[in-house]
């Protein structure tokens, strides 16, 4: 059940906001980008593998760069977000790099019916569903816009990682979700974004509670890989060893920090 609180509003302003920010960050590298250089990590690219010809669809894929670097590996990319900014920025690389994708402009959790496609794959990775307050709603989305067979290609912060406070020191938050996670914010996680003061609602979500989502609607579990490692230097105090295997320095190898999940439509 989506929750009364205006989560939409509140976090599509945080997001728009985050956006400009990240569009100038040395972390999202767009002028990399735009110079040809593939968005995607390697735990994703290890799981997608040939993706030519394929119908992919990018829940909430920000200003599209993972999205537009699945398209010049020869998939059709549909990518959704709940950010107006993202989305025109996305639609604009698009142009920019002669790039063919669509984007739309919707909450994941109110997606089913916008577009009448169906695809070959779905995809979502790091930082994507501790903005989301229903699960349930999120994986029959999943599940109603794969074919059959079609693979669902998922990685993420793990919930481990989620309950850390800024510092990645002590445990601040719950594992498990419960309440919505309200906060005010003045930065972001990429270098040097600093904010206007905005408010987020987020939420944690256990392994447990994903894997039982995906299976009751109708997804397979075929693997379900934990990380030591985040593939994006999101931490203010960190250690990189080996390079793109990013630790946060009080723990090093200690915690489950990302986690992916292979799954397929029954
Ligand atoms: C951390 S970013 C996505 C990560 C992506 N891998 C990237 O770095 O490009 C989170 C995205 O989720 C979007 N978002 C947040 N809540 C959403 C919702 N309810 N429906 C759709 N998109 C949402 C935000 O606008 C933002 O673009």
């Amino acid at each position: 059940m989506k929750p009364t609180l205006d989560y939409q509003e509140i976090n599509r302003e945080l997001w728009n906001t985050k956006t400009a920010v990240h569009l100038t960050s040395e972390f999202y590298d767009l002028p990399g980008f735009l110079a040809g250089k593939n968005s995607l990590k390697p735990i994703e690219l290890s799981m997608l593998g040939d993706v030519r010809e394929k119908d992919i669809l990018h829940l909430q894929c920000h200003f599209g760069q993972d999205s537009l670097s699945l398209a010049r590996m020869g998939a059709n990319v549909t990518g959704v977000d709940l950010s107006d900014v993202a989305i025109e920025k996305a639609q604009h690389l698009a142009k920019l790099t002669d790039t063919n994708a669509e984007f739309i402009q919707s909450d994941v959790l109110d997606f089913i019916g916008k577009t009448e496609k169906r695809f070959d794959i779905v995809f979502a990775t790091y930082g994507t569903i501790g903005w989301l307050p229903d699960l349930e709603i999120w994986a029959k989305t999943v599940s109603h816009y794969l074919k059959p067979s079609g693979s669902f290609v998922f990685v993420e912060g793990h919930p481990v990682l989620w309950m850390m406070d800024e510092d990645v020191k002590d445990v601040k938050y719950r594992y498990f979700k419960s309440d919505p996670i309200i906060e005010s914010e003045t930065s972001s996680y990429t270098d040097g974004g600093q904010h206007k003061e905005l408010k987020s609602v987020s939420w944690n979500h256990s392994l447990s509670e994903v894997v039982n989502a995906l299976i009751s609607n109708n997804i397979r579990i075929n693997r379900l890989d934990e990380f030591d490692y985040f593939p994006y230097p999101i931490f203010k105090e960190k250690e990189e060893r080996p390079q793109g295997h990013f630790r946060p320095i009080h723990h090093q190898d200690k915690l489950p920090l990302t986690y992916a999940i292979h799954g397929t439509k029954m």
